[in-house]
């Protein structure tokens, strides 16, 4: 498709953008030519009733049933039309599919990440499967921001939040890049605060999926699995593997330690320990540490957090 766009809007590139940008041009329309009819209307009556006798006395003006009529069916039709259209329009843009390819996508200031259901996860770039419906359940990073989620190329929009899920469809009908863009100001980036979507045929998609580490993590060891976790949930900020110092105690040689805590008491790292420091970070402090600063990780599934701890084990 060589669709560049037209002056009024980008390129249309997915099944819903037929539908929105009717709607749009009826509308624009409808309001041009209304405009057009009034302002020749009232040049016209100016010039034919202009005044041409300092006697001019004009005839007093009788009603016209037709012309009321008229004023008052025709606007209710089209007002009519435009909300029928729109709502059905909408209803659409707000139903997705049941067969739906599921991303999840999260905004933090400034920027997007995605993660797919086959594990890859990418930042600022999304990848979509072309011809196949696909939703984006979004929400904002805990503790940010209002975002708003805009592909302009697939007339869709929708606003993120922090602590609730929205999501929004669409179904790209070619493969290319599209742009992806917060349209709402969050902030002193929010004019970065930009993205892609590469819109690919399903064969290289899949090919892609591969690449990007889209790993079936049943079939992981506990340890590989938890060394996934250890990175997708960003312990490694926090916990280094190589006995260096952070925000909180390194991984090596933790497993079977002594652990002296902040309020005296002491205890050896065992595999109850270790899981407690995971769901409940707070409830016993190491003696240097502050409390406060780890999130607990109560979501993770009951197979990642013992994958998390074999993982720390292996770190002597
Ligand atoms: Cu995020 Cu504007």
């Amino acid at each position: 498709m060589n669709d560049s766009g037209t002056f009024w809007l980008p390129e249309a590139a997915s099944t819903v953008a037929a539908e929105v940008d009717g709607l749009f041009y009826f509308v624009y329309w409808a309001s041009a030519i209304i405009f057009v009819g009034v302002v020749a209307a009232m040049i016209y009556f100016a010039y034919k009733y202009r005044r041409r006798d300092p006697n001019d006395r004009p005839e007093p003006v009788k009603e016209s049933r037709l012309l009321e009529i008229s004023w008052i069916v025709v606007p209710t039709i089209l007002v009519l039309l435009v909300f029928t259209w729109g709502f059905q329009t909408f209803v659409t843009l707000q139903t997705a599919p049941p067969n739906a390819y599921e991303i999840q996508g999260q905004a933090y200031s400034y920027g997007w990440s995605f993660e797919y259901p086959e594990g890859a996860q990418t930042t600022d770039e999304l990848y979509i499967p072309a011809d196949r419906p696909v939703q984006v359940r979004l929400s904002s990073r805990e503790g940010d921001v209002l975002h708003s989620f805009f592909l302009p190329q697939f007339r869709v929009k929708q606003d993120v939040l922090p602590n609730r899920y929205t999501s929004v469809w669409f179904e790209a009908n070619e493969p290319g890049t599209y742009e992806l863009f917060c349209t709402e100001y969050c902030g002193t980036g929010h004019s970065q605060m930009l993205g892609e979507v590469n819109v690919l045929p399903q064969d290289e998609f899949d090919e892609w999926m591969e690449e990007a580490g889209g790993v079936d993590e049943d079939e992981l060891s506990l340890v590989e699995l938890g060394e996934v976790q250890y990175e997708r949930n960003g312990c490694q900020g926090c916990h280094s593997l190589d006995g260096s110092d952070g925000a909180g105690p390194t991984f090596q040689g933790l497993y079977e330690s002594n652990r002296d805590f902040a309020d005296a008491s002491s205890t050896e790292a065992d595999e109850n320990y270790l899981r407690e420091s995971i769901v409940e970070p707070d409830a016993k402090i190491v003696e240097g540490y502050r409390s406060g600063i780890m999130p607990s990780f109560a979501q993770l599934s009951e197979r990642e957090v013992t994958a998390l701890i074999e993982f720390i084990k292996e770190q002597d």
